[in-house]
């Protein structure tokens, strides 16, 4: 079976009451469980986790290797200038989606640049939650 990890980076966990207007009144918890769902319906295997930590997202990155078949990050702020997580996605090989939420091409201009992009598959970004299960989708069919 198919394995996925989907990965979220900071602030992530306060999905729900951060930011309503942009990113919308689901929870991490609320999107996880959906997620969940799909990966069965898609007869796939998914770790769901989260973290604040840059170090902490590259330890499960080069964790994944050996282990997991397909990446999606979410690397929340990280996405427009962690090289150190870029790297990460290089070296592990294992191919990545990049996911937000938000349309980061249509906000503020550091926004549009993210530094994660050339290492990964896509990208998939302006959907809402529903952006999580297009990418487990895409994923799926990698
Ligand atoms: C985000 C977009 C980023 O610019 C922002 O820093 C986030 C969330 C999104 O999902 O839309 O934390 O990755």
């Amino acid at each position: 079976m198919k394995k996925i990890l989907v990965i979220n980076g900071p602030n992530l966990n306060l999905l729900g009451t951060r930011e309503k207007g942009i990113y919308g009144t689901e929870t991490l918890q609320d999107i996880a469980q959906k997620v969940i769902a799909e990966a069965e319906r898609l007869n796939v295997d998914v770790d769901f986790i989260q973290s604040n930590h840059e170090g902490e997202i590259i330890d499960k990155i080069h964790d994944a290797r050996g282990k997991f078949d397909v990446i999606i990050i979410n690397p929340g702020a990280y996405t427009h200038y962690s090289i150190a997580i870029l790297d990460a996605i290089k070296a592990v090989e294992i191919p990545a989606i990049e996911l937000h939420l938000s349309n980061i091409h249509a906000r503020e201009e550091f926004r549009s640049k993210s530094v994660i992009a050339p290492a990964c598959v896509g990208q998939i970004c302006g959907f809402g939650g529903h952006g999580y299960i297009l990418a487990l989708n895409a994923a799926a069919a990698l």
